[in-house]
C-alpha cells in the first residue's frame, strides 16, 4: 500500500567475541520497545539486529579457544539468540556478517566503489606492533612504544586500499547541518562536527592483509575488507539491497539507528559516506545513547551474575529488567547499573505501584461484587473525571515522547497514571463505601473505573513489558478481546463490559528483600554496610533518601494481642494493614503493655523485614517504639486517624 506508514529500526551488530553483558542488552531492549510501540500504533515495522563476526580479534579469540572462527562464533551467536528470546526481543531479522547474503553484497559494493574511484590502492605506512598485530600512527604512539602493550614498534609500509573520504566531507557536513535530527542527541552532533569533520577527514584504509577472517577483496585475494566497511553495510544488505522488489525499497532509509556513543563516529561519518558513494539516502536519525556503568567503572563480563542479562532475567523476570533499563537511565545519558537500584525499582514501581494497584483492585472486585464487574453510575465525581481524563490523555503524551526516543519519560508518564489510580483508591476508600449498603452504586463505579484504568495501563505497557499485560488480561477476562488490547481502544473510556467476571491472579511483582538479593547475587555485603572508608556515607553517618526508602514503613492497626507462652517479654500481635492484608509480629513489649489495652491502636510498622521465628512464633515485621534512658518504652503512633496500610515517607 502506497500510504502505509513504515518504520525501520536497527541495533548495532554485536561482536560475538564474548557473551553479552547487561550494558550490551540495553540498545536492543530500547530498540525492541520502539519497534513494539510503532507496531502497536499502526506502522509496518522492520527491526534488525545481528552479529559482526569478522576481524582479527575474533580470529585470535577463536585460536585461543582452540576452535575455528566459525565454530567459535556459532556458539556465541546461539547464546545471543537465546538471550534475545529470553528478553522478548521481537526482531524481524537477525543478520550475521558471515552469511553469503551479506558477504556477496559487500564484495559487490567494494568493486563498485573501486570502479567509480572512491577506493584506490596505495601504500600504507604505519608503526606496527607485531605482538598486537596493530598499526598505529605516529601520534598514537606513547613514548615511541605501542600504546596498548608498551612494546617496541617498527615502521612498516604495505599495500592497502583506501576510501576517499575527503570526496564526501563537505556534502556530509552540509547534510548534518541541514538535518538537525540526523545525529541525536544534539550534543553528540557537535562533537562529530568539531572533532572529526571540521579538522578535515583523512582517507580511510579499508583493507587488511595481516589476517584472513574477513570478506576477501573480490579482485585482490591478498586483502580482506576492513571490518567496519563490512559491518556497517549490514543495515542494507539485510534488506536485500540491490535486488528487485526488495525490503530495501520499502524500508530504506532507516528511521532510527540506535547505537552506543562509542561507535558514533563510525555511524555518522564513515557510514553516511559509504551510503553517499552508493547514491543512497542517509538514515533519518542515528541516535547515540549513553553507557551503563558500574559504580566502580566500566562494565565487563567478568563482573559475573550481577551483569549477566540472562541470569538477571531468569531471576527477576525479563519484564522487570526491561523496565529498569528503560526507566532508570534517561536515554542518551550515561547511567549507573547496580543491583540495588534494580531491586529498589522492582520494589517501588513494580511491586508497590503497579502490582498493588492490580491486586488491591481485583481483591476488592471479588470481595464486594464476587468478581462481577459492576455497571458504573451515569454521573461522575471529581476524582472519576480526573482519572478518566488522565487515562485518555496518557496515550497522546506517550507517543511524542517515544518519537523523540525519550523512552524513560514515556514510562514515567505511564506511571503517573498508575500512581493516579492508586491515589483514586485512597480518595474513594472503597472499604468504607462497602460498609454502607446505600453506597453500593458508588462502590461499583469506583471498582469499574479502577478496572478500566488498569486496562488502559496494561495496553500501554505492551511495548516495554510485553509479558505483564498478558498476566493482567486474564485477570480482567480480556485475554481473548484483541479489540480491548489495542492502542486505538484507548481513544474512549469504558471499554470494559459490565458483567464481566474478573478474577484476581497471582501477584505480578512480589517485593524483594534487598540485602538477601545482594548476598545471593554478589556474595558479599552491600556497599552501604561495608566498612569501606572511602564511602562518604560512612564518613559522615548520613544516608541518602534511597536508603531510607528501602524501609517499607506503614501504619498498622492492632487487631489483637496475646502473651507468647513461657515468655514474660514477648507479645504476639495481630495487625491489619488495609483490606485483607494482615500480619503477625512478635514484639518485646509485654513488660510495658497489657495485651488487651493494645487493640485498635494505630502503630508504626516495618513491613519489609525478613520474617523470623521468635520462641517458635512467626514474626513478620517490627513495631516501632521509642525508649528513653530511664527504661521507659512507648509504641509510636500517629497524630491523627489514618487508614491502616498508609505509607510513612
Ligand atoms: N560490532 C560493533 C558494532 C558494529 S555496528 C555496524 C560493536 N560491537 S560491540 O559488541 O562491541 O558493541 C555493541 C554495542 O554495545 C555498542 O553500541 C556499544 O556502545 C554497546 N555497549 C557496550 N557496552 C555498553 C555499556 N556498558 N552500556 C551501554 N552500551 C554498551 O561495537
Amino acid at each position: 500500500m502506497a500510504d502505509e506508514k513504515t518504520f525501520y529500526i536497527t541495533t548495532p551488530i554485536y561482536y560475538p567475541s564474548n557473551k553479552l553483558h547487561v550494558g550490551n542488552s540495553y540498545t536492543t531492549v530500547a530498540a525492541d520497545a520502539m519497534a513494539r510501540f510503532k507496531r502497536m500504533t499502526g506502522y509496518r515495522v522492520w527491526f534488525l539486529t545481528g552479529t559482526d563476526e569478522h576481524g582479527q580479534k575474533i580470529q585470535r579469540q577463536a585460536e585461543g579457544a582452540g576452535k575455528s572462527p566459525r565454530e567459535f562464533v556459532d556458539e556465541i551467536v546461539a547464546w545471543i539468540k537465546e538471550l534475545w528470546e529470553e528478553l522478548d526481543i521481537s526482531y524481524d531479522d537477525f543478520i550475521r556478517t558471515t552469511e553469503p547474503r551479506h558477504m556477496e553484497k559487500v564484495a559487490k559494493n567494494f568493486t563498485r566503489y573501486y570502479e567509480q574511484g572512491d577506493i584506490y590502492k596505495d601504500k600504507y605506512e604505519g608503526w606496527y606492533c607485531t605482538p598486537c598485530e596493530a598499526y598505529w600512527t605516529e601520534r598514537q604512539l606513547e613514548e615511541c612504544k605501542c600504546p596498548d602493550c608498551g612494546r617496541d614498534v617498527e615502521l612498516i609500509t604495505e599495500e592497502a586500499y583506501f576510501f576517499r573520504m575527503s570526496r564526501y566531507a563537505d556534502r556530509l557536513l552540509a547534510h548534518i547541518e541541514a538535518n538537525p535530527d540526523f545525529i541525536l542527541p544534539v550534543s553528540r552532533k557537535n562533537e562529530m562536527i568539531n572533532n572529526f569533520l571540521k579538522p578535515g577527514l583523512e582517507d580511510l584504509c579499508v583493507s587488511r592483509t595481516s589476517f584472513d577472517w574477513g570478506i576477501p577483496v573480490p579482485f585482490d585475494d591478498e586483502h580482506v575488507i576492513y571490518v567496519w566497511l563490512d559491518a556497517l553495510s549490514n543495515y542494507i544488505t539485510a534488506l536485500d539491497y540491490g535486488e528487485e522488489n526488495s525490503k530495501f525499497d520499502i524500508f530504506w532509509p532507516a528511521d532510527v539507528q540506535l547505537i552506543g556513543k562509542d561507535i558514533l563516529r563510525f555511524h555518522t561519518i564513515y557510514w553516511p559516506i559509504f551510503l553517499m558513494a552508493l547514491d543512497l539516502p542517509l538514515p533519518k536519525t542515528v541516535f547515540g545513547h549513553g553507557w551503563l556503568m558500574l559504580q566502580e567503572g566500566k562494565m565487563s563480563k567478568s563482573k559475573g551474575n550481577a551483569v549477566d542479562p540472562r541470569v538477571l532475567a531468569a531471576r527477576y523476570s525479563s519484564d522487570a529488567l526491561r523496565y529498569f533499563l528503560l526507566r532508570e537511565i534517561p536515554f542518551g545519558q550515561d547511567g549507573i547499573f547496580s543491583l540495588e537500584s534494580f531491586i529498589n525499582r522492582i520494589n517501588t514501581d513494580l511491586a508497590n505501584d503497579l502490582g498493588n494497584l492490580v491486586s488491591r483492585t481485583l481483591t476488592m472486585a471479588e470481595r464486594y461484587f464476587d468478581g462481577v464487574l459492576p455497571q458504573p453510575a451515569g454521573s461522575e465525581e471529581t476524582s472519576d473525571k480526573e482519572l478518566r481524563e488522565m487515562a485518555l490523555q496518557t496515550p497522546g503524551l506517550v507517543e511524542p515522547l517515544m518519537d523523540e526516543l525519550k523512552l524513560g519519560d514515556a514510562l514515567a508518564e505511564l506511571w503517573q497514571l498508575v500512581r493516579r489510580s492508586n491515589k483514586y483508591i485512597d480518595e474513594n476508600t472503597p472499604w468504607a463505601l462497602a460498609k454502607d449498603e446505600s453506597k453500593k452504586e458508588r462502590l461499583g463505579t469506583v471498582i469499574y473505573n479502577l478496572i478500566e484504568a488498569i486496562r488502559f495501563i496494561s495496553v500501554m505497557l505492551q511495548p516495554y513489558m510485553p509479558r505483564t499485560p498478558e498476566r493482567i488480561w486474564p485477570q480482567l477476562r480480556i485475554a481473548e478481546r484483541k479489540d480491548l488490547q489495542s492502542f486505538e481502544s484507548l481513544a474512549s473510556w469504558g471499554g470494559m463490559v459490565p458483567g464481566t467476571v474478573v478474577e484476581r491472579g497471582e501477584d505480578l511483582f512480589p517485593r524483594l528483600n534487598l540485602q538477601a538479593e545482594i548476598r545471593e547475587m554478589q556474595g558479599d555485603p552491600p556497599a552501604e554496610i561495608s566498612d569501606d572508608p572511602e564511602k562518604p556515607e560512612q564518613q559522615d553517618g548520613l544516608i541518602n533518601l534511597d536508603h531510607f526508602q528501602e524501609v517499607d514503613l506503614r501504619v498498622a492497626r492492632i487487631k489483637a494481642a496475646e502473651k507468647v507462652p513461657k515468655s514474660d517479654k514477648l507479645l504476639k500481635v495481630a495487625l491489619e494493614l488495609g483490606p485483607g492484608e494482615e500480619r503477625q509480629v512478635v514484639a518485646g513489649i509485654a513488660q510495658y503493655y497489657e495485651a488487651d489495652e493494645l487493640e485498635g491502636k494505630l502503630v508504626l510498622f516495618v513491613a519489609n523485614l525478613k520474617p523470623v521465628k521468635l520462641r517458635g512464633v512467626l514474626s513478620q515485621g517490627m513495631l516501632l517504639a521509642a525508649t528513653d534512658d530511664q527504661g521507659n518504652l512507648t509504641l509510636t503512633t500517629v497524630d491523627r486517624k489514618i487508614k491502616p496500610g498508609s505509607r510513612i515517607s
